[in-house]
């Protein structure tokens, strides 16, 4: 019983063990190995971040397991967030397949090279919901949807932890809790607002997933939430968290965050954050040491208790019991590093990438190309960019495994395939390369031009103000676009970008997100029609940043707009009075239409959706309802189609969104085949916070199934 192995472990230990603990060192607080084993002997370590190195590792390993007094075994963490040496679409991409089974053999595959490197806990899932692209971390959310995110995070914390009893296993990390997604302006670390019913029905629901989903470890945020920073909130991480959801697991503070508290404006010193956050309910602190600098002091000075500290231990400790490190420290650390990059993890990180890219436009069936005929030119920044097709957060990635676009075209065409990349790098302002380019294209039958952002423009820390493609990469297109050639974009970027002028331009775009190692192959699997593009996007994509933010979940406003109500800047009247323009909530510039809705994608076959049928037209909270349609593939080509189911509550306690996603299903349908596919609805899915409690609300719902968040056979019904 692990609980009674727990507190007896708790009850031997001295103060100083127990804060050791407590603390995730790294190896830049040690001056040599020496002294960093020392540390390990003396049980002044908990934890290390980003020590890794099968043999590194089964040595620390060995000294904390024999040669420390009470042999407590460590948690070595490292953040592998969408794949270890085999590269994974950031997560943005993985949610663009909506396949939560894909997804979670990718996250295994993870876990699993990284175990074989001695890593045992990792810093995944991101599960922050952002409505926000400039937000450079948007590329490592899996989008803009509460729903959509819980399914992904069950996947995910299943794939990276599998089986805790097996070698393999690794701590999953529930992060960030909770709202750093909403910072304010995307600018990264910035503060956030976040109502109480916002933060249960959206921010929070993802968390809640990944705890039932057994996930071992939480990770507190950076932000200031209305006020109180994140890893020093009693309301998240004590009364929601502990008392309300009874989470028994662990919670490691982002990096510096208890100290950060400082420059919040929160705590006075170092002291002071200790105490606010090891009261708050951080367990382990990452990086800074104001823990175990002061947490022996507040004791004496009486600020805290001992008890108080014993919670926080039997905490870390639980995780290690759960993850077998007692019983088998040292082979965790020693697995077969063969794994690394073995053919099936490659041809699944092909499988991912293919699933991941959405097909935004595709004008007359320019896509696919035949691989057999015809010569085709490849340009662009990002075509033979082996590194930054990876994306953000991949530490051990390396861009020599990676397969660029550039490499599998010529691999299939030989001296068909004319290539320029026409700019060095996304950023380029140079246009010496803009003659080749041309060249390239002019001898060419179709060019593919291969767009986009450079992986440093996502990710911690790196957030845009304006969200276009950088540097001139649009005038290369407009010049390209004269050579009256069909005009294919590919987009590799970590966010979704503001891409209205290309778009205009382009007979076809396909946005690819940052597809990772595999980028090439998965790429060419489209292109040439091996495989019908079935992505669809987990954001919306916006006209321009100041449309931002733009989600399908806004409420409806008192004075909401329609089509027919959108004027724009350049059509009014001169002179005309302001009562001439309708009093309408919309954009004189914008309108009101995203440039591309939430659940979008294109296929190269088309899908009919007709025969929506409701099992009954009120539910009570006895029994469901199930909600169906037809879908019909009505083109020529074989592929899958990611079917959505979205409500309306009309009339609410509070305001509810025009749209929430309740559900979806990736079906496979050939040439003329027709599928029923149908959902449940429960009542329990229609419940929100009303401010006071979760409830579900008698009154009328409108029900959608569809191939978006905007198109799709409209029913209603009731709850009694
Ligand atoms: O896991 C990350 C986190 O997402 C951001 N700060 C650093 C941590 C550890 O590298």
């Amino acid at each position: 019983n692990i609980e009674a192995k727990v507190d007896a472990l708790v009850e031997k230990m001295t103060l100083d063990e127990k804060i050791g603990q407590m603390f995730q060192a790294s190896d830049f607080h040690f001056s040599s190995d020496e002294d960093l084993k020392n540390a390990v002997k003396e049980g002044r370590v908990g934890s290390f971040l980003n020590i890794q190195g099968t043999e590194k590792v089964a040595e620390i390993q060995r000294i904390a397991i024999e040669e420390s007094r009470l042999g407590i075994p460590l948690l070595f963490g490292r953040d592998v967030i969408h794949g270890y040496r085999t590269v994974f679409p950031i997560p943005l991409g993985m949610a663009s397949s909506w396949d939560t089974t894909l997804v979670k053999r990718a996250m295994r595959i993870s876990a699993v090279e990284a175990a074989s490197m001695g890593v045992n806990w990792t810093f995944a899932p991101m599960i922050d919901i952002t409505w926000d692209p400039r937000w450079g971390r948007i590329a490592e959310t899996t989008g803009e949807d509460p729903f959509l995110t819980s399914q992904f995070a069950k996947a995910m914390v299943e794939g990276i932890q599998g089986d805790l009893n097996s070698p393999s296993a690794v701590a999953a990390c529930a992060k960030h809790f909770v709202g750093y997604g909403m910072s304010e302006a995307g600018r990264d670390y910035n503060t956030t607002y976040i109502p109480e019913p916002l933060l249960r029905n959206v921010h929070l629901k993802p968390f809640k997933a990944a705890q039932n989903a057994g996930v071992l470890t939480f990770m507190s945020a950076f932000n200031d939430l209305n006020g109180v920073p994140t890893s020093g909130n009693e309301f998240t991480l004590k009364t929601i968290l502990r008392d309300e959801w009874n989470y028994k697991g662990m919670v490691v503070s982002d990096w510096a965050s208890i100290e950060e508290m400082i420059p919040h404006g929160y705590a006075a010193d170092k002291k002071h954050a200790a105490e606010i956050a090891v009261k708050a309910g951080v367990d382990m602190e990452m990086a800074t040491t104001a823990y175990i600098e002061n947490l022996k002091k507040l004791i004496e000075e009486g600020k805290i208790s001992e008890e108080l500290i014993d919670e926080r231990v039997a905490n870390i400790l639980r995780v290690k019991f759960q993850l077998g490190l007692f019983d088998k420290p040292v082979e965790n650390a020693a697995l077969s590093s063969d794994t690394i990059l073995a053919g099936s993890h490659l041809a699944h990180a092909r499988e991912l990438a293919r699933n991941s890219m959405v097909l935004l436009k595709n004008s007359n069936h320019v896509l696919p190309l035949s691989k057999e005929n015809g010569s085709l030119a490849v340009i662009g920044p990002l075509a033979d960019a082996p590194h930054d097709q990876m994306g953000t957060w991949v530490f051990d990635g390396n861009e020599e495994d990676s397969e660029t676009p550039k490499t599998t075209f010529q691999n299939l065409l030989g001296n068909r395939l004319h290539y320029a990349a026409g700019l060095e790098y996304s950023r380029d302002k140079s246009q010496k390369g803009f003659a080749a380019a041309l060249a390239a294209a002019k001898s060419s039958e179709a060019i593919l031009f291969f767009a986009g952002e450079e992986a440093i423009l996502s990710g911690e820390a790196n957030s845009r103000g304006i969200i276009d493609l950088p540097g001139i990469q649009t005038e290369l297109i407009r010049k390209l676009k004269k050579t009256g050639k069909p005009l294919i974009l590919i987009i590799m970027a970590g966010r979704p970008l503001d891409i209205q002028q290309e778009l205009e331009m382009a007979d076809a775009v396909l946005y690819a997100w940052h597809p990772g190692t595999m980028a090439g192959p998965a790429i060419a699997d489209l292109v040439f029609g091996d495989y019908s593009p079935t992505g669809k996007l987990p954001v919306t994509f916006v006209k321009g940043a100041g449309q931002i933010p733009l989600y399908h979940y806004h409420k409806n406003t008192g004075r909401p707009a329609s089509k027919s109500d959108v004027i724009h800047i350049d059509d009014i009247p001169r002179n005309s009075k302001q009562l001439s323009l309708g009093f309408k909530s919309m954009h004189l510039d914008y309108g009101i239409d995203p440039l591309f809705p939430f659940g979008f994608g294109l296929s190269y076959t088309k899908f009919q959706y007709s025969n929506l049928k409701l099992s009954n037209k009120v539910l009570n909270s006895n029994s469901n309802i199930s909600v169906s349609a037809d879908v019909q593939n009505i083109g020529n080509f074989e592929t899958d189609e990611i079917v959505q189911l979205y409500i309306r509550d009309r009339v609410g306690s509070l305001t509810r969104p025009v749209k929430e996603l309740k559900g979806f299903k990736k079906i496979r349908l050939t040439p003329g085949e027709s599928k029923n596919v149908q959902f449940e609805i429960a009542p329990a899915d229609l419940e929100f916070f009303n401010g006071e409690e979760f409830a579900t609300e008698p009154g009328d719902f409108d029900v959608w199934i569809g191939p978006n968040s905007v198109d799709g056979l409209k029913g209603e019904f009731a709850f009694e």
